[in-house]
């Protein structure tokens, strides 16, 4: 594995919420995943290879080097006994997005929230970001690898055990984020079979051909030559500037975590931006529940437009997409922003997002 300058300023700080949290036990941990998948030659492909015929695929066949946060409350609830939850980050973040690790910042931690009331999770770097390995090619972190490492984890989590005493879990509920929840929904169009009982996606609904508004997106060499200066030109980041992912309203959210969040910017490699609309293809396998949730100040989704604001309308137009769904739901989280977890709504969301995990776990 590759031992970034980062890693112990990090990893110290992720220790932190363990500590800040008498309930609640973390631990970093690293698992090792085989992916042997088949990704588009071109690696801008914005269907990430869903479309294409044999001869413009190649074969990525690599075992890569999982980072992730496990924490386990002291005593599990019994209802939660062997159920694990798996987050997902988006694109240029990282697993603190479910963790911010700073005792100020811990209304914001929804691994703590979930903690508290018995849930134990296991927060996830996407290949070739944050401490998980980072392939020096960015043209091999594409959409089917990055998702085929998420669902392999998922595997692993429901036949090994993770640390000495924790057994193996019997349901596993992925919940994404963003390009997170993109990812999630990959997996559930290509795996046979879905190692996720149930998913919750957040901040992603059904990509638009033409999307309201743009990121600032840069190769992450240029934006932190100190940094990033060797890594292939394919990797990119955002400006630091990163109010789009917040409420246009400025007392939705604190100042004071904009400059968080800037700090916590990682990479994502240009596939990974760019193969969102493969999240527009039929998930036709899949059976377990499904629930999205947005926020109606989202303003890469919701905010400027009227496509949130009839909740039976948005649910009826994304359902299209999960035929088979045992359980398929949309909720509206008003006054929140594309980064759900991060504003004054925060609470809210994740009172909604035990709810689900309750609800599909039953
Ligand atoms: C790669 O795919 C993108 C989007 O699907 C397309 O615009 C581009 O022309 C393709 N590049 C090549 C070399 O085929
Ligand atoms: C396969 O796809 C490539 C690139 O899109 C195209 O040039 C070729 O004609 C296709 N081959 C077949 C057999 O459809
Ligand atoms: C955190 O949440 C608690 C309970 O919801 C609240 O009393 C407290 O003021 C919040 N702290 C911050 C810094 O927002
Ligand atoms: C990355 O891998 C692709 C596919 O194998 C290859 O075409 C490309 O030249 C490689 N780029 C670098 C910088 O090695
Ligand atoms: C960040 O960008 C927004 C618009 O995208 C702009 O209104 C705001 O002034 C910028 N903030 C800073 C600190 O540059």
């Amino acid at each position: 594995m590759r031992l970034p300058a980062l890693c112990v300023l990090l990893c110290l700080s992720k220790l932190y919420l363990g500590a800040s949290s008498a309930s609640c036990g973390c631990s970093p941990v690293v698992i090792p995943v085989h992916v042997d998948v088949l990704v588009p030659k071109n690696a801008t492909d914005i269907f990430a290879g869903l479309k294409s015929n044999s001869s413009s695929l190649r074969l990525v066949d690599d075992t890569y080097n999982i980072y992730g946060v496990f924490c386990q409350p002291q005593t599990v609830a019994p209802q939660y006994l062997d159920i694990l939850q798996l987050l997902v980050h988006g694109m240029t973040y990282t697993s603190q997005y479910w963790s911010p690790p700073t005792e100020e910042f811990r209304n914001y931690s929804y691994v703590a929230f979930s903690c508290d009331r018995g849930l134990s999770s296991i927060a996830i770097d996407w290949l070739g970001v944050g401490l998980s390995f980072r392939p020096e090619n960015a043209s091999d972190v594409q959409y089917p690898s990055v998702s085929a490492a998420i669902s392999q984890i998922a595997l692993h989590l429901k036949t090994t055990s993770v640390l000495p005493g924790v057994e193996p879990f019997r349901k596993i509920i992925g919940i994404g984020h963003s390009t997170g929840s993109y990812l999630l929904n990959f997996g559930a169009i290509v795996d046979a079979r879905s190692p996720f009982d149930a998913l919750v996606l957040t901040s992603s609904l059904i990509p638009t051909t033409s999307p309201s508004v743009s990121l600032d997106i840069l190769s992450a060499r240029d934006a932190d030559p100190l940094r990033w200066g060797r890594l292939d030109l394919a990797y990119v980041t955002t400006t630091d500037n990163r109010t789009l992912f917040y409420p246009v309203d400025p007392t939705s959210f604190s100042a004071r975590m904009l400059l968080f969040d800037a700090f916590t910017r990682d990479v994502g490699s240009m596939s990974t931006l760019v193969q969102g609309p493969s999240a527009s293809i039929t998930a036709t396998h899949y059976t377990g529940p499904v629930a999205k949730v947005v926020g109606s100040e989202d303003q890469i989704f919701c905010a400027g437009t009227d496509r949130c604001a009839d909740v039976a309308a948005l649910t009826a137009a994304e359902s299209v997409l999960w035929p088979a769904a045992e359980i398929f739901e949309v909720m509206v989280s008003h006054g929140s922003g594309h980064d759900l977890n991060l504003d004054f709504f925060a609470e809210g969301v994740f009172h909604m997002f035990v709810a689900l995990v309750d609800k599909f776990s039953a």
